[in-house]
Order: C-alpha cells, then structure tokens, then sequence
C-alpha cells in the first residue's frame, strides 16, 4: 500500500509517499519525502508571519506534491490513501493542506485520513527504527510542544507531562534571536554552543516541587518550564549589551551554557517519567530533537541506564510529510477511517 502525506500546520509545504512493507519488524518504507522551506519568506520579520504561510502554501503544494509522487516513482493511481495534518497548527495553513487531500481523495475515490502532527512526530520514531520495546516514553519536543507521551501499544499516546509555559524550541528562537542569530534559531544555537564553555554563563534550571497539574501521581518531574529560563537569558543578555556588542566567544559561551540547562532538564524529565512508567525505551522527536547535544545526552545516558533512546534521522526531526504518511498508516491498521467532514482545527487535542 501506498499512501501521500501532506504537511502544512505551520512554515513547511511538505509531501511524501510511504509504502507497507509487509516485514512485521519494519513495516513502512519512506519512498520521497520533499520539503518546501518558507525562511526566506519568513526570516526578515525575525519568525512566521501567518498570512504570508498561508499564501506560500498556495503557491507551492501542488509542485510539492508532484515532486514527491515523482521521487518515488508513483503515479496518483498508484496511491492508495491519503494523510494530513488536522491540527494543531496556524488555520491558514492547516487549510492548504486539508482542502488539497480532501480534493485529491475525493476525485481519486480513496481515503484521507487526518492526522494530529504531534502523532506524526511520534510515528517517526516507528518509520525510522522499526517496532521499539514497549512500553515507550516519547518526548515530542519542537518549537510548539514540549510533551511527554507514553505508549503502550503502538498508535496509543498518554499525556504523562508537559510544558507549563514555553516550549522548548520557541526558547531556543528567542535566545538567538536575542543573539542576532537569525530565525529559526535551533540549529544555529547548537551549532554555535560546540564552540562555547557550557559552564560560562550562570542560567537558573527550572525545578518543580509541586504535584504535577497534569498528572499529580507523577508529581512535577513529568513537568517542564522554560519561560523562568528564557527570561532569565533574556535579562542576562540585555544588561551584557549596555557595554557593547558580545564578541564571538562570548556568544558561543551564552549558547553552550543554554543549551545544557535545556538538555538536562530534558533528558532528566523523560528519564525521570520513563522509570515512572516501567517504559522499556525512550523515544525522542520533534525538530529539537535534531539538536546534537540531546541526541548525544539521552543516547549515552539511556545506555548507563540500560534503557535503549530511539531518535530519527535529522530529515524526519524536524516537520515532514513522511511522519504524518506514517500517522496515517497507523490509524488504517487500527482500523480508524475518516469521512470528507473534518476539517483543520489549529487546536486540535491528543492524548488525555
Ligand atoms: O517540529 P518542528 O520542525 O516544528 C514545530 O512543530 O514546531 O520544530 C521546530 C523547532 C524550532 O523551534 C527550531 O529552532 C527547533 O525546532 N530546532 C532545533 C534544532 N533544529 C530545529 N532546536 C535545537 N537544536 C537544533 N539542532
Ligand atoms: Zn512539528
């Protein structure tokens, strides 16, 4: 089976074909997998400007989609079914991508099935490594969402913990934004932190002594906070620039300093949350999970602990098509069917 995944919730046109393999231990194969950028059109209002994403959706997603059938050698009579973001994401957006699945299915008289793109990036775990020890722990980390989610059985996601404010991305945006380092700010502040002393700069990490809000069994370890963090640098990095311009070193040194507290208040949470729920792996996704140093971190700390971290390769990190094709697949094989009645919703909800 064949199906297209179509990706447009926020600054991303992107589509891709995923096929079954019918091999139990990796069942989907990526066969394209194209991504629309849109920072050059967002990069000099310093993040995403709404109306233009949608705009740029417009233009792109019929050459997107082409592009992607043509990479895996698929003719639109050779797909079988459809998947696209639902939610969460900007309205505008979301809408490019529905209505254009919606039309595709509809004049080709197969399914479409919608997806929530938080279920995307987790499935990506599943398109790339295969079946994972269950139960798992996944972090969904990205520039919206800073979520813990445990899986019991595959296509299953409990809400175990999140964000109390920030995400952890938009603090990454913010920091290099601060810095001058241009939009988005992820890849750039890691980049920039290899060089730096990540002792340098003294940043608070955040702690919780309370119950959680969302789980109180699971007190507030399961819990992030990044808003305390990002203030904190922000206030660090105004009062530094009253003496001038921060030279190169001292730039790296502000992004390695920041990007530990981050990581270890990451990988510490899900650690912490894996042990709490008996998961037999930990998965990690999102864009910030293409980050070197939590990749880095969680891989070697879930070894001394004996519990096996499951990232994806960098081109399914970030937001992609291949994830929400791969979302689809797993709502077809736990039977799950849609009619042509849903429609984007920028705040749709998973997991309890
Ligand atoms: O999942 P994603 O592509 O879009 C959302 O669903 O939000 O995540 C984008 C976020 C941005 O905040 C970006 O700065 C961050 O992921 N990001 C990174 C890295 N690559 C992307 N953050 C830290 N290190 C990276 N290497
Ligand atoms: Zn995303």
């Amino acid at each position: 089976m064949n199906i297209l995944g179509i990706e447009t919730s926020c600054d991303e046109t992107a589509a891709a074909v995923v096929c079954t393999t019918g091999d139990t231990a990796r069942p989907w194969k990526c066969l394209s997998n194209v991504i629309a950028s849109q920072f050059d059109v967002h990069r000099e209002w310093g993040g995403v400007v709404p109306e233009l994403a949608s705009r740029q959706h417009v233009r792109d997603i019929c050459g997107v989609v082409e592009r992607a059938l043509a990479d895996a050698a698929c003719a639109w009579t050779d797909i079988d079914a459809l998947a696209v973001t639902q939610g969460p994401g900007l309205v505008g957006s979301l809408l490019v991508g529905v209505s254009f699945a919606k039309a595709a299915a509809a004049s080709l008289g197969r399914p479409v099935i919608p997806v929530h793109h938080l279920a995307g990036h987790i499935e990506s775990i599943w398109l790339d490594h295969g079946d994972i020890p269950l139960p798992a722990v996944v972090l969904v980390v990205s520039g919206g969402h800073t979520s813990l989610y445990e899986v019991r059985s595959r296509g299953t996601y409990r809400l175990v913990g999140r964000t109390r404010d920030d995400a952890a991305g938009e603090a990454y945006d913010k920091v290099a934004r601060l810095l001058g380092l241009g939009y988005p700010g992820g890849p750039v502040v890691d980049r920039r932190a290899r060089h730096g002393n990540d002792r340098a700069v003294a940043l608070p990490r955040p702690r919780f002594t309370g119950p959680s809000r969302s789980k109180p069994h699971l007190e507030g370890m399961t819990e992030f906070s990044f808003s305390g963090l990002k203030s904190a640098a922000v206030r660090l990095l105004q009062q530094r620039m009253q003496n001038g311009p921060l030279s190169d070193a001292e730039v790296d040194d502000v992004c390695a300093s920041f990007q530990r507290v981050v990581v270890e208040t990451l990988v510490d949470r899900t650690f912490h949350t894996a042990a709490a729920v008996g998961a037999k792996s930990v998965g990690i996704a999102g864009g910030v999970s293409a980050n070197s140093r939590l990749r880095a971190d969680a891989i070697a700390y879930g070894r001394e602990r004996g519990v096996p971290v499951f990232v994806p390769a960098l081109s399914l990190s970030t937001d992609n098509a291949a994830m929400i094709a791969a979302a689809g697949l797993r709502r077809l094989e736990l039977g799950e069917m849609s009619d042509l009645g849903f429609n984007a919703d920028p705040s749709l909800k998973m997991g309890k």
